[in-house]
């Protein structure tokens, strides 16, 4: 089985391609389990840290706007594709041109290219939870009405109803995972409006400054890089009877505000932790954060198997082991 990825090399892409090599199986469309024996990650760029190299993978530099690039990338040998090649909400929200680009043409272009084969290839997209905003109740349900207030979100939203119009008309096997924020993002600070909420960790943990730009009762929704991995994975093995017509999953994750996050780094820390924090306001990223809801009640998630993490502590621990070689700067 031939699984591509594309924005591959980014924070999820990477972190996948890595349990994929792992596990080396992956649930096929028709609800077997087949080995994977190519494993493509399609990015402007290379991974950082590198993937050891492996027989397996292959790293494609392209452009995701670009129909050759993707008609040379996805073929009749591609059984799963998982889309994450994205501008972040920052940056798609500083340049329109450039998300609509990206987010929007880019998936009509992947889309457009599984079409043309033979077998509809099972396509997963990872969409946000910045596809909602506006006027929302208090906690979201699976039926709540997307009115995102971001040029992000909106770009998310339309792609999520084209995955689902993809799929009716049979020309793909589309899901689509409405992912929280995902915390702790290793590496630097991305474009993300949300980087603040690994870097308040990350940061400190490192014995850096971390700044944060959004207020102490800044609350968000939350789910781990370990739990995201898993979740990708498990997305792969449901039928599409399972799922039914609305492929847009809002998977599982945990309220946090910024003060929860932080007491949870102090209990696994010390208290330094708090004197790397640097406060500074900053209203164009508080406006975008206050604008996405923060409490969800995903039944439909849940029941199909979507998991999150315990606590905030649980998440910090996992982000020392996995991404600091288990230890801290105290
Ligand atoms: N990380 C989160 O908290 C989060 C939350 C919600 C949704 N998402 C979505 O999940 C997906 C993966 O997120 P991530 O955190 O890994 O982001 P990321 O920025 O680390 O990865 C995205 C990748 O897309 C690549 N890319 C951008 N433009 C491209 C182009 N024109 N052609 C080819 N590749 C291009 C980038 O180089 C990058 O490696 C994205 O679609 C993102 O919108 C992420």
């Amino acid at each position: 089985m031939q699984v591509v990825i594309t924005g591959g090399c980014g924070f999820i892409g990477r972190r996948l391609a890595l349990k994929l090599l792992e596990q080396g199986v992956l649930a096929n469309p028709s609800g077997g389990m087949d080995e994977i024996k190519s494993l493509v990650l399609f990015d402007v760029g290379e991974p950082t840290p590198v993937i050891p190299s492996d027989p397996r993978l292959k790293i494609v530099t392209g452009d995701i706007c670009s129909e050759a690039d993707i008609s040379a990338l996805i073929s009749p040998e591609t059984s799963i594709v998982y889309h994450f090649a994205a501008v972040v909400s920052s940056g798609a929200e500083a340049d329109f041109d450039l998300g609509m680009n990206v987010n929007f043409d880019g998936t009509r272009t992947v889309l457009e290219v599984c079409r043309k084969l033979e077998t509809p290839p099972r396509l997963i997209f990872a969409s946000s939870v910045a596809a909602y905003g506006g006027d929302m109740p208090d906690v979201i349900q699976d039926s709540t009405i997307q009115r995102p207030q971001t040029s992000y979100g909106v770009q998310k939203a339309m792609c999520e109803l084209l995955v689902n119009d993809y799929t009716r008309k049979g020309f793909i096997d589309g899901r689509t995972l409405r992912l929280p924020t995902i915390v702790v993002r290793p590496g630097k600070p991305n474009k993300a409006a949300s980087t603040w909420a690994s870097s308040i960790i990350r940061e400190p943990l490192q014995g850096q400054e971390a700044i944060c730009p959004v207020s102490g009762n800044q609350a968000m929704w939350c789910l781990s890089p370990r739990r995201v991995v898993d979740a990708f994975v498990r997305a792969a093995s449901l039928s599409g009877d399972e799922i039914g017509a609305n492929r847009a999953i809002g998977i599982s994750g945990t309220t946090y505000t910024v003060r929860e996050m932080l007491d949870a780094l102090v209990s696994v820390a010390g208290t330094q932790m708090l004197d790397r924090i640097r406060w500074e306001p900053d209203s164009g990223i508080q406006a975008i954060v206050s604008g996405w809801p923060t409490h969800f009640n995903p039944v439909r998630g849940m029941s199909l198997g979507f998991s999150y993490d315990k606590s905030m502590v649980e998440i910090i621990e996992s982000f020392i082991e996995d991404e600091l070689d288990g230890t801290f700067v105290s």
